[in-house]
């Protein structure tokens, strides 16, 4: 939410700004903004409300050149967007500018104070109070502006991550990591600050990840220094991160997410890469294999996510209580961090995040690891928080996701779940080997599956899409590992599209939610082959009784739910563990073109943003 882009160099500071707004924008687009310390010491601030390319169209004609400058594209958390709630935002005397992501929780408390001694406020941001709260310390105390920030970290409460300029000193530039993330770009002489690394990509690889209660100070020419709030100094590691700019490129693609539904054969392939013995068909995860001892002793395995990644969490239930025979609860995190959960140190917490910066996420991680659990990440975001913040993991490998709406992390986390819990079960050598194997060697052919599904199936969902697209509500069902691949159909319809869309157990429909069938009323039904393949067949008879449209998602050979339905997609008869991962992708697309067709902004769908790091 909100992402922050700053430089201190010696090129034209604006050029950079913007590209590195470009490809924050996934993280808030309600407003944009920057400041710039021109050369003639004046601190100019560009501010709109609306996309980054609404900024540019203000900008335009002006003088904005300078080698200094910060930069904000937002998420509205206080204050409607608008020009003045837009960032930077200015002190009272429009000496230091800031731009911040994230809450200042005790702001009114602070407002009122800096209210007695003087201070206006243009927006109903916080901000603005963190600004003036900075400003305020430094003219009380005659202290440098490091000094004030520093102090000021010390009164405010919250999840932030800050951007500082003085217009008194063009040559320094201050950044503060408060649980919102945070990195440094370390280029030739030049410096670059941004909530996500892959932002500045084009000037680095180099980059500092700063810490939770880290303040960087950044000089021209000058190694950066960072400290704690109290002034200790911090190690400065620098880490390379290794990452194209065709990844985060549309690649001739209409949309984002249209590309990344096309690019799963290819992340799948980099997501099983090396951990598939072709051999012996052997799964091994170096963070299971070096944890062993954690993985063997385990009691319970609770897993702990946010939306998508929480759908995937609950197909991952499936995969380890099945293979393993290790009982697994998953949890929302938002629910679980703050529900005094029971966690033993004999417990293994799973956090599945694709950003790696969720804060509800996040602090189920810090709250489990604060009560002993082993805890295990599954992340995409190299270097992410919640990367750094576990004690191991696998990274999922799908490259970045820009399009809201998550498709190709959702497969790779199945996927990874899947990985996780052979690899287990390889180190706990129990009698599911064979299975496992099994298993194994039929995920190697998924890639090439999942090509020959989006060849097949792109054209039957497109005209299905047109069918649908004036529907008001849709019903999503399977039972199994895909009762959660429904809840995720339901979700990318719902987020991209607005159309409500629900996701149930087939077998629930009777206990309540079958009262909303009619003709107008589109069913998705999950109906693949599996233990309750025929249960699911009998709830399909029970909707066409009541004049529901079907549209069954059902493997290549398929004669009985086929029959049934009113529409039918097929895909690839995979074993049932690998299901999920091939009827995602009719669902995601009938989503996406039903969106298209709606006229909808796909990539950045009104009210979201990708990475949620308020709570
Ligand atoms: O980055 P995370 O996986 O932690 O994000 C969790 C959710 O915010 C995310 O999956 C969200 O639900 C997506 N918009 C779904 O498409």
């Amino acid at each position: 939410m909100c992402g922050i882009v700053g430089y201190l160099g010696n090129r034209d500071a604006v050029p950079v700004l913007l590209s590195g707004l470009r490809r924050l924008e996934y993280r808030g687009y309600d407003s944009a903004g920057m400041a710039v310390i021109r050369g003639n010491g004046d601190l100019n601030v560009h501010k709109c409300k609306g996309r980054v390319a609404d900024l540019e169209k203000h900008i335009e004609g002006k003088d904005t050149a300078a080698t200094i400058g910060i930069a904000h594209t937002r998420w509205a958390t206080h204050g409607e967007p608008n020009d003045c709630n837009a960032h930077p935002h200015l002190s009272q005397s429009g000496r230091i500018a800031l731009v911040h992501n994230g809450i200042i929780e005790n702001y009114r408390i602070l407002k009122e104070a800096l209210t007695e001694q003087g201070y206006t406020f243009r927006s109903t941001t916080d901000s603005e109070v963190f600004v003036n709260l900075i400003e305020y310390i430094q003219e009380a105390n005659n202290c440098s502006l490091l000094e004030a920030v520093q102090q000021a970290t010390k009164q405010v409460v919250g999840a932030y991550a800050i951007a500082v300029v003085d217009r008194d000193n063009p040559d320094q530039l201050i950044a503060v990591r408060q649980s919102s993330p945070l990195v440094i770009g370390i280029g030739e002489g030049e410096y670059f600050i941004s909530s996500d690394a892959a932002s500045v990509i084009e000037y680095t690889n180099d980059f500092v990840y700063l810490n939770d209660g880290e303040i960087a100070l950044i000089s021209r020419n000058v190694p950066v220094r960072v400290t704690t709030a109290e002034n200790e100094s911090c190690r400065v590691d620098i880490s390379t991160l290794q990452l194209s700019i065709s990844e985060l490129e549309k690649g001739g693609y209409e949309h984002f997410m249209l590309k990344e539904i096309f690019e799963q054969p290819h992340t799948l392939q980099d997501c099983i890469r090396g951990r598939i013995d072709k051999q012996t068909y052997a799964t091994v995860l170096s963070g299971v294999r070096d944890n062993k001892e954690h993985f063997l002793n385990a009691r319970r395995i609770i897993i702990v996510a946010c939306g998508t990644s929480w759908h995937a969490a609950l197909i991952g239930k499936h995969f380890i209580e099945s293979l393993c025979r290790i009982p697994v609860e998953v949890d929302y995190a938002s629910e679980f961090r703050y529900r005094k959960p029971v966690i033993q140190s004999d417990d293994i917490v799973i956090a599945v995040s694709q950003s790696g910066e969720t804060a509800d996420t996040l602090a189920a991680v810090n709250l489990a690891r604060k009560s002993g659990a082993f805890v295990y990440g599954v992340c995409n975001v190299v270097g992410s928080s919640i990367a750094r913040a576990t004690d191991s993991g696998t990274y999922i490998h799908v490259g970045p996701e820009i399009g809201v709406a998550s498709t190709k992390a959702f497969t790779g986390q199945v996927t990874v779940l899947l990985l996780l819990a052979m690899a287990i079960s390889h180190e706990k050598g129990i009698a599911q080997e064979d299975r496992c194997k099994a298993i194994a060697k039929e995920m190697l052919t998924l890639p090439q599956k999942l090509e020959s599904t989006l060849e097949r199936v792109t054209t039957e969902v497109q005209s299905l899409a047109k069918i649908f697209t004036y529907a008001h509500n849709f019903i999503y069902m399977g039972r199994g590992v895909n009762y959660p691949t429904a809840l995720e159909g339901a979700l990318k319809l719902k987020e991209i599209s607005y159309i409500h869309a629900e996701g149930y157990p087939a077998a629930e429909m009777k206990h309540g939610p079958i009262a909303l069938v009619d003709a107008e009323m589109p069913c998705v039904v999950i109906a693949t082959p599996d233990a309750t393949y025929d249960k699911t067949v009998s709830n399909m008879e029970e909707i066409k009784a009541r004049g529901g449209k079907i549209v069954a998602v059902v493997a290549e050979e398929d004669t009985i739910a086929s029959e049934i339905a009113d529409y039918v997609i097929r895909v690839p008869a995979v074993s049932e563990y690998l299901m999920p991962i091939v009827v995602s992708i009719p669902l995601q697309l009938l989503a996406y073109h039903i969106a298209v067709n709606k006229g909808r902004d796909v990539d950045k769908p009104r009210n979201l943003a990708k990475s949620v790091t308020v709570e």
